[in-house]
């Protein structure tokens, strides 16, 4: 009667990985988690639906040998991405779906844009190739575009293409506040871009040390467009969360990444922690600093620990 807060399924986005190949492709750096095979894509869309997460997340795992250094791949309206959204849709046509824009799946160098000859990140040619990736993504049937690749100008260039190519209903859930994050690595994992990535990203992702930039990052982001917010990772950053709640009235969305999954799940191995109390008290208290919902992988279990 006195909660201030409630969790519920429809809270959650879930997360999954697509992998190219017949097999399901455990992540061994993410205990629990797969890649799954096109063909188990829309059973997965099913449990989601019967367990009532209204949304899904998408990262597909291109092939080695289909990654450039322009990751043109990116564009290929047959492309892992594009068939996985595809395959859903014809499935269970009534879940969301929210499509990541950002090139690192595709690039031989594990770069979310273009880089120069010395690796440098390119941010205005990266734009024009995250908008044909956007496109690409709606014309297969995504409900929301969810640019994580945190070049400066690339919602406001997406939203005008989707208007310009009859996209109008298609949001945009904008990763505003990305952090240059150590909790990554399991992801990099899922994605196969832990061993290519050169250097870092902190030429595009943000410093831990900053609060008053993502406000900036997500004024900007609204301004041009973005229906929602990211802040990301998640439990390090609650505080953001909240910042940005306050400040702007719009949804705010967190994702608990993958380093703070695998927290979890090493902890409840190591016999440290009780896994269900852990996944739903951290849950919650994204709901509590503000969140409108948390991408999670925990999504599937928590949903069912939620309906009891
Ligand atoms: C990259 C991207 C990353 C994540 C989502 N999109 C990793 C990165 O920036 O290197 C991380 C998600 C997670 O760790 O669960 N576009």
């Amino acid at each position: 009667m006195f909660a201030e807060n409630v969790l519920t399924p429809a809270d959650l986005i879930w997360p999954l990985f697509i992998a190219n190949g017949a097999e399901v492709e455990p992540i061994s750096s993410l205990p629990g988690v797969s890649r799954w095979p096109l063909a188990q894509i829309a059973d997965r869309a099913r449990e989601a639906k019967a367990a009532g997460i209204p949304c899904l997340a998408l990262f597909p795992n291109t092939p080695r040998d289909l990654r450039s250094d322009d990751g043109r791949e990116a564009l290929n309206p047959d492309n892992l991405m594009c068939r996985a959204i595809r395959t859903i849709k014809d499935a269970v046509p009534d879940i969301g779906l929210l499509t990541d824009v950002a090139l690192d799946p595709y690039t031989s160098h594990g770069h979310d844009g273009l880089v120069d000859a010395t690796g440098h990140v390119l941010n205005d040619p990266t734009k024009d190739v995250l908008v044909g990736q956007a496109l690409v993504q709606a014309e297969a049937g995504s409900d929301i575009i969810a640019p994580s690749d945190m070049m400066d100008g690339r919602v406001g260039a997406i939203r005008n293409a989707l208007e310009g190519g009859g996209h109008v209903d298609v949001q945009i859930m904008a990763y505003s506040a990305k952090y240059a994050s150590a909790f990554y690595g399991p992801f990099r994992d899922a994605v196969d871009t832990r061993g290519l990535l050169k250097g870092d990203k902190k030429g595009y992702q943000m410093s831990p040390a900053n609060a008053e930039e993502a406000l900036r990052e997500v004024a900007l982001d609204l301004a041009e467009g973005a229906d929602s917010v990211m802040v990301k990772p998640g439990l390090p950053y609650l505080d953001i969360v909240r910042l940005v709640k306050e400040r702007f009235e719009v949804p705010v969305f967190a994702y608990q990444v993958s380093g703070e999954y695998a927290m979890i799940e090493h902890a409840v191995s190591a016999g440290a922690a009780d896994r269900d109390a852990m996944v739903i008290e951290t849950l919650m208290a994204f709901k509590r600093a503000g969140a409108s919902g948390v991408l999670t992988y925990h999504a599937l279990h928590a949903a069912r620990l939620l309906a009891g």
